[in-house]
This record gives structure tokens, sequence and C-alpha cells, in this order.
């Protein structure tokens, strides 16, 4: 390519990067099994003694679509980017009978700090109102800032969890937060609302705020 081309190309503005991101069910985007089955495996899977196998057939069972277990997935260009599970689950320390619980949120690490977590969490808040869920419980080892920023609330702290760890239990009124301007509510076309100081490309490169 000649000089002039090339700055003449360079003048001309280019596309922004795609950045939607959309969020939606396992069940329809099956191709996503073997990438989710993986992340949870090494994550967390593969320490409870399950196989790479166990894990993936674990996970075929959250492959519904109206009743748990279910499981949702972000994807970005065809590639997921992260998942999120809603479960029915026993934790007999705090609840008799078992709660809607969320859990197995994961965003790879390339991914991090977009928000994908926070819109999964609030696509999932839809999806267990839609059911009928009107509290909803997740455990952390981690700091609860993400959820507790969606409106959860804590319940329990210290609960015993494995290899040691602390467990906070927070809790979620479903209902209430999907109340007009309650912090777990957005319009939720459920694209990712991404800081600009942290957007990325889809090849992970960061993009300035003139991007
Ligand atoms: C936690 C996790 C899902 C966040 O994904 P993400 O897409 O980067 O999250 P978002 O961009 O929506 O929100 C980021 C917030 O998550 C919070 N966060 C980081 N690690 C966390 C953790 N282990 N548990 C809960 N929240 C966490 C941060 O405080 C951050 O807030 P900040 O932006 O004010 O710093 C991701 O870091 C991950 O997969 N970690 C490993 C698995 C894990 O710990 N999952 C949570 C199980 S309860």
């Amino acid at each position: 390519m000649d000089v002039d081309a090339q700055s003449e190309n360079e003048d001309v503005p280019r596309p922004r990067p795609q950045l939607t991101t959309n969020c939606g069910l396992l069940a329809e985007v099956p191709e996503c099994l073997p990438t989710v089955a993986q992340w949870l495996h090494c994550e967390w899977y593969a320490a409870r003694g399950m196989s790479p196998q166990e894990t993936e057939n674990l996970l075929t069972e959250r492959m519904r679509r109206s009743r748990l277990p279910m499981c949702a997935v972000a994807v970005r260009d065809s590639e997921a980017v992260g998942t999120a599970s809603l479960l029915a689950y026993e934790c007999p320390e705090v609840h008799a009978d078992p709660r809607s619980v969320l859990a197995d949120v994961f965003v790879p690490e390339s991914q991090r700090g977009q928000r994908i977590a926070s819109s999964l969490c609030r696509w999932m808040i839809d999806r267990a109102a839609a059911m009928g869920v009107e509290q909803l419980f997740v455990m952390t080892a981690g700091p609860p800032v993400l959820y507790k920023r969606l409106g959860w609330r804590t319940v329990q702290r210290n609960l015993p969890g494995p290899r040691g760890q602390k467990i906070t239990l927070l809790v979620l009124d479903v209902g209430a937060s999907r109340l007009e301007g309650a912090p777990g509510r957005r319009d939720v076309t459920h694209k990712i609302d991404v800081p600009p100081d942290r957007r990325t490309t889809t090849d992970g490169q960061r993009l300035t705020d003139n991007d």
C-alpha cells in the first residue's frame, strides 16, 4: 500500500468495535457448554473431586428453560464471556427447606471488570422473578460488593465453607428489586454497561475514551 493511501485510510474513522453482550440460557446456546464446563471445573468442581465429564454432566442438567436448576451465559460475538446458575439449594445451617440460589457466577479473567457478572445477575433476577421466586440467595467467599450493589443484603457471615473458607450468605427480595429505581433493577435489554476505562475489544485490547 502506498503512503498516501495509508494516511488516507488512517483519516477514515474506524467503526466502533461491537461491544454488545447478550445474556441467555445455556439451553439456547448449547455450543457454549464445553467452555462453561471447563471454567467451572477449573474454578470449583475439580477441587470438589469431580472429573471434567462429571462437571459437564452437572451443567447439562442445568440446560433448562423454565425450572431449576438452570444456567445462563453471557455471549459476545458468539463467544461465551460469563456464566451464572440458578439453583434450588439446601443450606441447613440457615433454612430447613431448599431456597433459590444464584451460584457459579464466573467471568474469565480476560473479561473481568466490564460489568458482565453484574449484567448476568440482573438477567437472573428477572428470570427468577418471572418464575415466581420471591427471595434469591447468594453465597460468596469473596467480597460481597458485586451483590450488594445489586440490592442483596447480608443474612449471615462466617458460615463454614470448603477449604476453611468463610462464606457470607446474602438475600435479595426479588419483587422489591424489580421496582423502578431499585438497585437490582435496570431496564434490561441485557446489554452490558461498560465503564469507559474498562472497555475492551473482543481481542482484549483496551479502548481509550476517544474510541
Ligand atoms: C466475581 C466475578 C464474577 C466478577 O465478574 P466481573 O464481570 O468482573 O464483575 P463486574 O464487572 O460486574 O463487577 C465487578 C465487581 O465484582 C467484585 N468482585 C470481585 N471479585 C469478587 C468475588 N470473588 N465475589 C464477589 N464479588 C467480587 C468487585 O468488587 C468489583 O467491583 P468494583 O468494580 O467496584 O471493583 C469474577 O471476578 C470471577 O469470575 N471471579 C472468580 C469466580 C468468583 O469468585 N465468582 C463469585 C462467586 S460468588
